[in-house]
């Protein structure tokens, strides 16, 4: 019998992110703290089903929205961050608030409120649908600002001030990120400010991601299925590799 000898090899960055790690730290305390039976998420703390259910089996109820949360709970806000007027709601329902939301999305949301306040006409790249998305177009004052998925997106953002200002959602790859800055700089806006909102640690697993791929000829993304950040490093790899398979 011929034995096949596989060689499997771990990207040089992998498993979860620093803002990720903070979140179920936060988290776990927050359960040895106070009541199970008082403690909530607004949405998953973070986008992996199977963490999300090891927290769920040891008493972290998720709900959807505010109207939801009685007085007198204890609530997390998720790693990905909740916008402005959510945590208003939140506030003035006088609900003790234990803030997971990675710093690098905090960062973003002040880039993206900062931009707005100083007049710029703000445009988001990234998933419309993402809940950190969604919020970023909320902390940069809703109407106005837009968010573009890609170059081909941003050919069609109406110009609506003389000034545009960029950020990214924090996963998204450099690449894409300049891809849609060199659309925007086509515009015709007399003036154009960015932020690079990505996260550090996002970028050092898309290149070792990417530098593995290089160098393999099967790539498993292990990861949730909901995770931007996961979901990027499977796009990355599908451009390399035809064999890439995203798993939870
Ligand atoms: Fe993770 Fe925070 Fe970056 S959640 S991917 S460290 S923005």
């Amino acid at each position: 019998m011929v034995k096949s000898a596989i060689d499997i090899r771990i990207a040089e960055h992998a498993g979860f992110c620093f803002g990720v790690r903070r979140a179920i730290r936060l988290a776990q305390e927050a359960l040895k703290k106070s009541k199970k039976e008082k403690i909530c998420s607004i949405g998953p703390i973070i986008h992996n089903p199977q963490e999300v259910e090891r927290f769920s089996r040891m008493g972290l109820e998720v709900v959807g929205e505010v109207d939801e949360i009685s007085k007198g709970r204890v609530v997390l806000i998720p790693s990905h961050g909740i916008s402005p007027q959510r945590q208003l709601d939140l506030e003035i329902k006088n609900i003790e608030l234990i803030d997971t939301t990675c710093p690098y999305v905090k960062k973003a949301q002040e880039a993206a409120a900062r931009l707005s306040k100083e007049g710029y006409q703000v445009v988001v790249v990234g998933q419309k649908e993402h809940p950190e998305v969604k919020a970023l177009v909320e902390f940069a004052g809703g109407e106005g600002s837009i968010v573009v998925k890609d170059a081909t997106e941003a050919t069609g953002v109406p110009i609506l001030s003389e000034k545009l200002g960029i950020i990214a959602q924090t996963t998204q790859s450099k690449a894409n990120l300049n891809n849609a800055i060199s659309a925007l700089l086509e515009r015709g806006f007399s003036e154009i400010k960015i932020e690079n909102t990505i996260c550090s640690d996002a970028l050092n697993r898309q290149v070792a991601a990417k530098n593995l791929a290089e160098d393999s000829d099967i790539m498993l993304i292990i990861g949730g299925k909901e995770s931007a950040n996961t979901r990027r490093l499977f796009d990355i790899c599908k451009r390399i590799k035809l064999d890439t398979y995203h798993i939870e």
